[in-house]
């Protein structure tokens, strides 16, 4: 691959960062995209800065950008774009937010850059030549045991109530050291791949949430699948990546737990206690 590519997804996101914390100086303007889905200023600045550079530089890529803005072309090449992951952080001033860019070819992603401009944090990675965090290679963690483990998951900002989630948070949450909620997908996964978490898990995200992620979980050794162990298909149901280790174990206690919901009636499905069941929480 072209080591143009990755420096200038560097450049980019980096500028787009810029942006960004410009922004959070600024008075807040929200907008709704859906009832809790909210996108920012800062979401539209940065896009239009890094769909207009991608298009100066390669104008024959396609760009798929979460508010819309990319273009698609004939090209085999597509840059996933997330210009802000973690909106709901940025808009009550929580620094875990970041610019997530992926490159893939055809159906093959060849690289994943995640920036947080608050931490000054730069995660990079090339298929093939490993990832990097700052510059300085990273790894995944060495944590074998599930039980001895720091996950992370998220929740999705659309269609809330019938996300299946919950459960999963629970059950995951008793088995390991505990479960974060960081509120940047993209975030989470460069965690994952340089050991800072043992294994993450989702359900309905878009390829602009992951593409990046698990570009860099991979070059760092670990392992990407759906939540049944299948391989993961970018903008599929569910996403699991962990530092390999671990996958087995996630996916066993997952399948327990989906077969349990699809099985089981509402009411036998173990919630946490003093918590309300809503409806379709199994489907
Ligand atoms: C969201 C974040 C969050 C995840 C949501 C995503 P956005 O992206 O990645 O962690 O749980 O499902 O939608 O909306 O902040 O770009
Ligand atoms: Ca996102
Ligand atoms: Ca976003």
């Amino acid at each position: 691959m072209p080591n143009h590519f990755l420096e200038a997804a560097v450049e980019i996101a980096e500028q787009a960062g810029k942006i960004l914390c410009e922004e959070m100086e600024r008075p807040l303007t929200i907008a709704y995209k859906g009832d809790f889905d909210l996108v920012t200023q800062a979401d539209r600045r940065s896009e239009a800065l890094i769909v207009s550079r991608l298009q100066k530089y390669f104008p024959h890529h396609s760009v798929a950008a979460e508010e819309g803005s990319g273009k698609d072309t004939s090209s085999e090449y597509r840059w996933h774009v997330d210009p802000l992951d973690g909106t709901t952080n940025f808009a009550h001033g929580y620094p875990c937010f970041c610019v997530s860019m992926a490159l893939a070819r055809r159906k093959e992603l060849l690289l994943g850059v995640v920036y947080n401009p608050i931490y000054n944090e730069l995660f990079t990675a090339a298929r093939g030549e490993g990832a990097f965090f700052n510059g300085t290679r990273i790894a995944c963690s060495k944590i074998d045991a599930l039980k001895n483990s720091l996950l992370c998951t998220g929740f999705p900002n659309h269609n809330r109530e019938a996300n299946p989630n919950f459960h999963f948070y629970w059950d995951f949450t008793l088995r390991s050291h505990g479960v974060r909620r960081d509120g940047s997908a993209a975030l989470d996964l460069a965690f994952v791949a340089m050991g800072r978490f043992e294994g993450f898990w989702e359900f309905g995200l878009n390829p602009w949430d992951t593409a990046a992620g698990v570009v860099l979980v991979e070059e760092a050794g670990g392992q990407v699948t759906d939540m049944n162990g299948q391989p993961y298909v970018l903008g599929g149901p569910s996403i699991l990546a962990s530092n390999n280790r671990i996958h087995a174990e996630m996916v066993k206690v997952a399948a327990g737990l989906s077969e349990h919901a699809a099985s089981a009636k509402e009411a036998s499905i173990p919630v946490p206690r003093n918590r309300k069941k809503t409806k379709n929480l199994d489907s």
